[in-house]
């Protein structure tokens, strides 16, 4: 048992009853000191740097607005739109919370899309915060299923359709497809079956997920400590401290971070308000309009576009046609050669290349493009988990890689957006090839990383923060 700690007779009550807490339960002032008062974080924290408080927030808001949404919600297909307009129209607030909720989620991929962002600009995916990244994504990967199902349970049109869509493109997968899709809808079309299970999943099993990866995610942070924009350690053997090994360059979360975020949460909060208040479907990009139309299993919408959010993704699933397997095969034969013709390596390794890629080559062309689609839009997911390991440029920040490296960032950003705007659009034929382009530069960001990331004229680094009191 720890040692009970004394106190002054003449001590306040406040303070008296913190003492009497502390001796019974010291783990919680332990991890307040650890985790809050006494985590030195960079002072030179910037805009950027609101969006992991955001994060919290908007989970916060989720999971509350979720907890009084189940209240009157039905998950039953012959209830649940008439549930969640009884919601919107009869309980009182009703309609207030539903719109949180709805533009809680898409606030939360504003904000994680931005937090991820800041992590790509200042390299806080690098050497020792790999793990803090590696749970991002899980994160992210784990918030995109919740967002999925959710968009199932008010089962209007776009619910029901979408959900439709991407289950029906489990079935691409060789073999065991057709099988997985039936187990994932529990059922061989979307139907009550399908929304019990992401009822069941999207209230309790992913937000637990979800939960214990944001732990795992902050844990490992406060570990290894913040990152900052420039990119230096504060806390490492060399950096300077204060006779308590306090680092210098660093301000304790408490109160001095706790303060600044009531600023990004006061903006946050205004912008949020507004959209809720004035534009809650936000121009059919938050609330579709086909989704204020019951789910119809007899009616396939025209023009079926899952939420913005998902539409950087569905534009790489839509640019994998049959002729553009033709243009990959093409890229692994130029890049075969290439390794084969230029590179310095040894006869047998030389020959085992040519004999994977003449096997990628014949299972590119055997299966079908739709798969290959699938794939390449779960790629372009999972090859963000291998970021820390792609970035070879010798600084971390942004702000000390030669110029041309924003340039390259800039375009990535655009290609993103491009590819996001061209998802929520009706297919055309100028939109397929810019969105297969756009495929192609944004694994091409990725892949090539190794190479280009050490290119260039980098700048000299600081041995301290540079920051300006403000
Ligand atoms: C529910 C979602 C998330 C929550 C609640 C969350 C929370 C946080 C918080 C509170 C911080 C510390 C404050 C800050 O640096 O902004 C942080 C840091 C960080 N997060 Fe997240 N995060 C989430 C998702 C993600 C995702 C999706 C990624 C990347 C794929 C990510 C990568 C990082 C990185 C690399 C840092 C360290 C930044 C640095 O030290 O410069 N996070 N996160």
């Amino acid at each position: 048992m720890a040692e009970f700690k004394e106190i002054s007779p003449n001590a306040s009550m406040g303070a008296k009853a913190a003492n009497w807490f502390e001796n019974r339960f010291p783990s919680a002032f332990a991890g307040y000191r650890t985790h809050m008062s006494e985590y030195y974080a960079p002072k030179n924290f910037n805009f950027w740097y609101f969006f992991g408080s955001l994060a919290m927030l908007v989970l916060v808001i989720q999971i509350v607005t979720g907890i009084f949404l189940v209240m009157h919600y039905k998950p039953d297909a012959s209830m649940a739109f008439a549930s969640v307009e009884y919601i919107m129209r009869d309980v009182p607030w009703g309609w207030l919370v539903r719109y949180m909720h709805s533009t809680g989620a898409s606030a939360f991929f504003v904000v994680v899309y931005l937090h991820m962002f800041r992590g790509l600009i200042y390299g806080s995916y690098r050497k020792p915060r790999e793990l803090v990244w590696v749970f991002g994504c899980a994160i992210f990967l784990v918030l995109m299923a919740e967002a999925f199902m959710g968009y199932l349970l008010p089962w209007g049109q776009m619910s029901y359709w979408g959900a439709q869509v991407i289950v029906n493109l489990f079935s691409a997968i060789p073999f065991i497809g057709p099988d997985l899709a039936i187990l994932i809808r529990g059922d061989y079309v979307v139907s009550d079956a399908t929304l019990n299970r992401f009822f069941s999943f999207h209230v309790i099993a992913v937000p637990l997920v979800l939960l214990g990866l944001v732990v795992a995610h902050l844990l490992a942070l406060h570990d290894v400590g913040s990152n900052n924009p420039d990119g230096v350690e504060i806390k490492g053997p060399n950096a300077p401290k204060d006779e308590q090994g306090r680092p210098l360059d660093g301000i304790p979360f408490h109160p001095y971070y706790t303060v600044h975020d009531i600023m990004g949460v006061s903006v946050f909060l205004l912008v949020f308000s507004a959209v809720i208040f004035f534009a809650p479907e936000f121009g059919g990009y938050f609330l579709e309009y086909n989704n204020f139309i019951p789910a119809d299993p007899l009616k396939t919408p025209a023009h079926i576009a899952p939420v913005w959010y998902f539409t950087p993704y569905y534009s790489m699933l839509r640019a994998i046609t049959t002729e553009m397997m033709y243009a990959l095969v093409l890229i692994v034969v130029l890049a075969t050669a290439f390794a084969v013709l230029r590179g310095r390596l040894p006869a047998v390794v030389k020959a085992a290349i040519v004999v994977v890629a003449a096997v990628g080559v014949a299972v590119m062309l055997a299966i079908d493009a739709k798969f290959w689609g699938v794939v390449v839009m779960g790629g372009a997911v999972i090859i963000l988990f291998f970021l820390p390991w792609l970035d070879h440029s010798p600084v971390r920040s942004i702000r000390y890689r030669p110029d041309w490296h924003k340039w390259v960032y800039g375009v990535f950003v655009v290609n993103f957006v491009v590819l996001a705007y061209l998802g929520v659009q009706a297919p055309s034929p100028i939109g397929e090839r810019v969105s297969q382009v756009g495929t192609l530069f944004y694994f091409a960001f990725f892949l090539l990383m190794p190479w280009w990331s050490r290119l260039g004229q980098f700048k000299p680094v600081p041995e301290r923060i540079t920051f300006a009191a403000h």
